[in-house]
């Protein structure tokens, strides 16, 4: 199966979050990645990815506008795919779950199906995404690996090929 990771990255927080999770997703066999700047994206690996992992910094709360102006604009489709998000922020409390949410709408409106894993596989629990301080803690990190791999394999587990 093949997974594409998107992300906008400026200082390169957000980029280092999204080789975590390509290592994550990699814990489970058979899995290919490509982590993608939203500045150089492989038009034909997206199309032939069934997941798709959008990452981004959070600004004043929300999700970037770098990010929101290449959902808005590069009008590939989406549809039917496994959307999930990572964010990166400066403080806790910073905004990174709102980054997130309001990410998972645009992804929603695109016919994405939205998933998380959230508290269903135990301890750590995603809400809504993986998220890191900066470029993350160690136990952070952590997260963002175990998330990654649980997301690939309930794709496997409940949705067919
Ligand atoms: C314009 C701007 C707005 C930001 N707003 C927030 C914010 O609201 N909350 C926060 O915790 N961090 C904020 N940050 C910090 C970034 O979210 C954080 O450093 C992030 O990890 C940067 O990701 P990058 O290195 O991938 O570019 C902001 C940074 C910039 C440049």
């Amino acid at each position: 199966m093949k997974i594409s990771i998107i992300y906008h990255s400026e200082s390169g927080n957000t980029k280092k979050v999204a080789k975590l999770i390509s290592e994550g997703a990699k814990k489970v066999e058979g899995i290919e990645t490509k982590c993608m700047s939203i500045d150089d994206v492989d038009k034909i690996f997206l199309e032939q990815s069934k997941i798709v992992f959008f990452g981004t910094p959070t600004y004043a709360g929300t999700y970037s506008w770098q990010m929101k102006k290449w959902l808005d604009t590069c009008k590939l489709n989406f549809a039917g795919k496994v959307g999930c998000v990572f964010a990166t922020e400066n403080f806790v409390g910073g905004g990174a779950d709102n980054a997130e949410l309001a990410l998972i709408s645009e992804l929603i409106v695109k016919g994405m199906f939205i998933h998380s894993v959230g508290a269903s596989a135990g301890l750590p629990y995603t809400h809504f995404g993986a998220v890191c301080i900066k470029d993350g803690t160690e136990q952070q990190k952590e997260r963002v690996l175990i998330f990654a791999e649980r997301v690939v394999r309930n794709v496997e587990k409940f949705i067919s090929a």
